[in-house]
């Protein structure tokens, strides 16, 4: 068989333009795109007709917590990859706050291992910066292939798990608190000698403390309370901190999940200046803003914290700026039960990686940004970021044939009993859109089609090594 897979007569969408092909794979590989007016020779076994449909790079989520080794009542990676490719997510960055956490090589190495058998997207995994815990750390993890570095700002963390305390109060027994500018410092010169990127959850652990003593004394417990006592500021603090020390240092620095508007023209003033400073936001806070809490309850609460109406319409212009270029979920799983009860004592985070393509394809309908667009925030942008384009985030002849196929009249609503994860908590339940990924192919091996899971886990490790030495 000369192909393996011919896509014929789709509308080829990558951020710089949009026309109709067929395209090839063999062997994992995109091995040609050709008009549909002058096929190939050549048998194929199989043959997908996408006439009306959408040939996208594949989609990637670079911000997932899948909780696994650790925490698998909540989730794990069969199911979180699974949920990735019902998405039509081709690849997904596992995050490090695992248990044990990927603080070191040897850590790495088994988690690679033990996420290869489960993936079924392609994954990379992100190492965890323990402040003075690790910095002799960076430079090795960087070298074994870890896809970045993420540092969990104004978080505590337990003493012997590493696990984030998501309502820690100062002077909590066996807890490492938040770590103090000086050692955040230290991180930042060591990640820069990797010259890899370092991301940061950017809220101010001195800001939330001191606020958030004074409105719990009040006694209030609604949404308004928790967001005084993690306001704007929290998120604004830790930004400007975080800018200023990677113009000392020369870190690559990537702003996790903003949330604000004020984040948004800070960082936008930073690249403006030159600085390689990056940052991405979530389906959460560009879709629902303090006032959705009355409807959707617990399930929102997530660090940071959804916030205003005008937060939002900001961090969408940040997009349409480019100021912001990449969407990711920020898939957080709890338990039903871990996720039910006073605001102030339940955990932060909820399910994402499912929903994150519909809801932008859905926002293509209505004006929020363009398909070309969704491109580049899902695909294009993130793989170039990570040191992985072309080989991921391209259609082009010679790379993965990763592809999402994308079915832009096809409406969807979001069920959470429907959702792949183990968890099903959804702030989006009920929510309908039209625009589904309705085939996800991962080096060339169908992984989902028509919203049914395909074959069983076949995903593999990303690094930015595994890239061509000529790119
Ligand atoms: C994340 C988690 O639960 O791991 N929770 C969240 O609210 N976003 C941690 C994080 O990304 O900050
Ligand atoms: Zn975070
Ligand atoms: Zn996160």
């Amino acid at each position: 068989m000369k192909w393996d897979h011919i896509i014929r007569n789709g509308h080829i969408v990558t951020s710089q333009e949009s026309y109709q092909a067929d395209l090839y794979i063999k062997n994992g590989i995109i091995a040609a795109i050709s008009p549909s007016t002058e096929p190939l020779p050549g048998e194929a076994a199989e043959v997908t007709d996408a006439v009306g449909k959408y040939v996208l790079p594949g989609l990637m989520d670079i911000h997932v917590h899948s909780r696994d080794p650790g925490a698998t009542y909540k989730e794990d990676f069969y199911h979180s990859t699974q949920a990735a490719a019902a998405g039509g997510i081709t690849t997904v960055f596992e995050m490090p706050n695992t248990n044990p956490p990927i603080n070191n090589v040897e850590n790495f190495h088994k988690q690679a291992a033990n996420l290869g058998e489960k993936a079924h997207v392609d994954f990379g995994i992100w190492a965890i910066c323990l402040g003075h815990l690790n910095l002799e750390d960076l430079l090795p993890l960087h070298e074994a292939g870890v896809i970045g570095f993420k540092f969990f700002w104004g978080y505590a963390v337990h003493s012997k798990t590493f696990q984030l305390m998501y309502n820690y109060k100062e002077g909590m027994e066996d807890v490492i608190p938040p770590f103090k500018d000086g050692d955040v410092l230290d991180i930042f010169r060591e990640a820069a000698k990797t010259g890899q990127i370092l991301a940061i959850h950017a809220e101010s652990n001195d800001i939330i403390q001191h606020l958030t003593k004074k409105v719990e004394a009040s006694g209030r417990r609604d949404y308004e309370a928790l967001l005084e006592g993690r306001p704007n500021l929290a998120e604004i603090v830790t930004v400007q901190t975080g800018i200023a020390f990677a113009k000392e240092t020369g870190a690559r620095l990537h702003i996790l999940h903003v949330s604000t508007g004020e984040a948004v023209d800070l960082i936008k003033q930073a690249q403006a200046e030159g600085y390689p400073i990056t940052a991405e936001t979530c389906p959460h806070y560009l879709f629902l803003d303090n006032e959705d809490f009355h409807t959707i309850g617990p399930a929102m609460k997530v660090y940071p914290p959804v916030k205003y109406k005008k937060d939002q319409e900001r961090l969408w212009k940040g997009i349409e700026e480019g100021v912001i270029s990449v969407v990711c979920s920020d898939h957080a799983p709890h338990t039903e039960e871990e996720k039910d009860g006073d605001l102030w004592s339940i955990p932060a985070g909820m399910c994402g990686v499912e929903t994150l393509a519909p809801l932008l394809l859905n926002a293509v309908h209505e004006g929020k940004l363009t398909l070309q667009k969704v491109v580049s925030v899902l695909s294009e942008q993130p793989a170039k970021l990570f040191g992985i384009y072309p080989q991921k985030g391209s259609l082009q002849v010679g790379t993965d044939a990763d592809i999402t196929v994308v079915d832009m009249e096809k409406p969807f609503t979001i069920k959470r009993d429907n959702l792949h994860s183990k968890s099903k908590v959804t702030a989006y339940d009920g929510w309908s859109g039209t625009g589904t990924p309705i085939q996800t192919i991962v080096r060339g091996k169908t992984v989902m089609k028509e919203g049914e899971i395909v074959g069983g886990p076949a995903g593999r490790l990303v690094t930015p090594r595994s890239q061509p030495k000529n790119e």
